[in-house]
């Protein structure tokens, strides 16, 4: 069986990123697949120390709740983050967790990434947030998130951004359902 990853980047585990993910979640498994969602704000996830020992050794020297999540996107299809704005950016807890998978990459001599992240090939990206046109001015973050899914080795990527989550439900916004259509798209291929 395929398996989608799902995690919600916002410290809410009730909140709009994680209404968005129940709504991925219809999908994908109504298109055959496994979800397992994480919420990151349930655990202690530290940054990442920089030591690079990851280099050298091919694990995290820090052992954490991020330890067994390593081998849980290694064996994933597909994986969505949903994730609020904070300051124009995507959280710190989502910030952590992508910088603790730099022990899963090593720059190989002629300046090309060897990523192993397994069979992960398909990707979600929905942003949200509480500015009325953070569908414009959010741009950067979305592409941002976009590029780190496609040097994760993601090759088809389907994102969008929610705005005004905080005043209206995320399920009836019409960039919902845009961004819906787009992961049927995703889903079907
Ligand atoms: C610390 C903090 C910073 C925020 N910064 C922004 C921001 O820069 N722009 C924006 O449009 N909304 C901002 N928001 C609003 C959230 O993005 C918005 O309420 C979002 O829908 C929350 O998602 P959640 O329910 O999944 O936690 C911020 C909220 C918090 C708590």
């Amino acid at each position: 069986m395929k398996r989608m990853l799902l995690v919600n980047g916002s410290p809410r585990s009730d909140g709009s990123s994680a209404e968005l993910l129940n709504m991925v979640s219809e999908k994908a498994a109504a298109a055959g697949y496994e979800c397992e969602r994480i919420d990151l704000g349930k655990l202690n996830i530290s940054h990442c120390k920089g030591c690079l020992s990851c280099k050298e050794t091919g694990e995290c020297a820090v052992k954490d709740d991020m330890s067994p999540l390593y081998k849980k996107f290694q064996d994933a299809d597909a994986f969505t983050v949903s994730v609020p704005v904070y300051f124009g950016n995507e959280t710190g807890l989502l910030k952590n967790f992508i910088d603790r998978l730099y022990a899963l990459m090593k720059m190989n001599a002629d300046g090309s990434w060897n990523v192993r992240f397994g069979n992960v090939k398909k990707g979600v990206v929905a942003l949200n947030c509480g500015a009325p046109d953070g569908n414009m001015i959010y741009h950067g973050a979305m592409t941002h998130l976009v590029i780190i899914m496609r040097m994760f080795g993601m090759t088809d990527v389907a994102s969008g951004i929610v705005p005004a989550a905080s005043s209206a439900p995320v399920r009836e916004s019409q960039f919902t359902k845009d961004l819906m259509g787009s992961i049927d798209f995703l889903l079907s291929s």
